[in-house]
């Protein structure tokens, strides 16, 4: 597809579920997806008392009235990977009840040895697995992502349901080189790894910031600084942070970092420690 974004029209339109669940927070496409049908969009609500991780608690949440089960594996924005006990628990209860389960593995590549759900589906032609390259390739620009699942004749649905051309030149030829560079993929799993822990041991030392152990190229952070608009006060630093707020189940307190180079991730937390170290603590 044209990114994994394409594939998730392209599957909502195909699937045409009527009653559909998302997470909260989570990823916004699917619901904008959901809402170009007619769909019931319900939602399972992640908590911060859990830490924002999923638990067992959407178990009970899943019945034959859905028609689909959307979940992002590592979450967006908060970065955390379910328990795979828990997802392979969530898995045989779709199938029981008739409803699609779609992951979204789009970030997936930066967890070094995960494999996701794809070498499981062959024999779980009720769950679909969605990937982006434009993540862990860095091509966001150039497009391109894929939907796996095993039922052929399903797929090939699909296919005909896709966008006529979307695929353009230079990202079918990127998409036949990125995949077999072990040499970038090897170098961004040790820069995530080294890099990754040196960036969040020192978030952590900053005062008033919660940071959320995200296992993606990301990290979600609360600042739990009363009346401080972070989102304002760094801009004067030069440095534009993502604010969380229009996230549903988030808040003007959360914020979305990328890890990036050593050189750029110090001087975000430089900026930071400059605007957090001038303000009072909540309480
Ligand atoms: C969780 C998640 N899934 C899918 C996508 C879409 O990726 P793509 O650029 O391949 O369309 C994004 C993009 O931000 C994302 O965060």
């Amino acid at each position: 597809g044209n990114g994994e974004t394409e594939s998730i029209f392209t599957l909502v339109e195909g699937l045409k579920p009527r009653h559909a669940m998302i997470v909260t927070p989570g990823f916004a496409e699917y619901r904008r997806a959901l809402q170009w049908g007619d769909c019931t969009i319900h939602e399972f609500a992640l908590r911060e008392d859990d830490g924002w991780q999923l638990t067992d608690a959407i178990l009970d949440t899943l019945t034959s009235e859905l028609d689909c089960l959307f979940l992002c594996t590592p979450n967006n924005p908060t970065g955390l990977l379910p328990d795979n006990r828990l997802l392979r628990e969530i898995a045989a209860r779709c199938e029981l009840l008739g409803i699609n389960l779609i992951l979204d593995e789009a970030f997936i590549d930066f967890i070094a040895g995960e494999q996701g759900f794809i070498p499981l589906l062959r024999d779980n032609p009720h769950i679909w697995v969605l990937r982006s390259l434009t993540k862990f390739y860095a091509i966001p620009g150039l497009r391109l992502g894929y939907l796996v699942n095993s039922n052929e004749q399903a797929v090939a649905q699909m296919r005909r349901r896709q966008m006529p051309w979307s695929i353009n030149a230079f990202a079918a030829l990127a998409g036949e080189i990125i995949l077999h560079d072990s040499a970038y993929q090897q170098a961004t799993w040790k820069w995530l790894e080294q890099e990754g822990a040196r960036f969040d041991r020192q978030l952590k030392e900053l005062p008033g910031l919660a940071v959320y152990p995200g296992r993606a190229n990301y990290r979600l952070l609360r600042c739990d600084r009363a009346d401080f608009d972070l989102q304002r006060a760094m801009p004067e630093q030069h440095v534009l942070i993502r604010s969380c707020a229009n996230y549903p189940g988030l808040d003007a307190r959360y914020y979305r970092v990328a890890v990036r180079s050593q050189e750029e991730n110090n001087r975000l937390l430089a900026a930071l420690r400059k605007v957090l170290s001038g303000t009072t603590p909540a309480d």
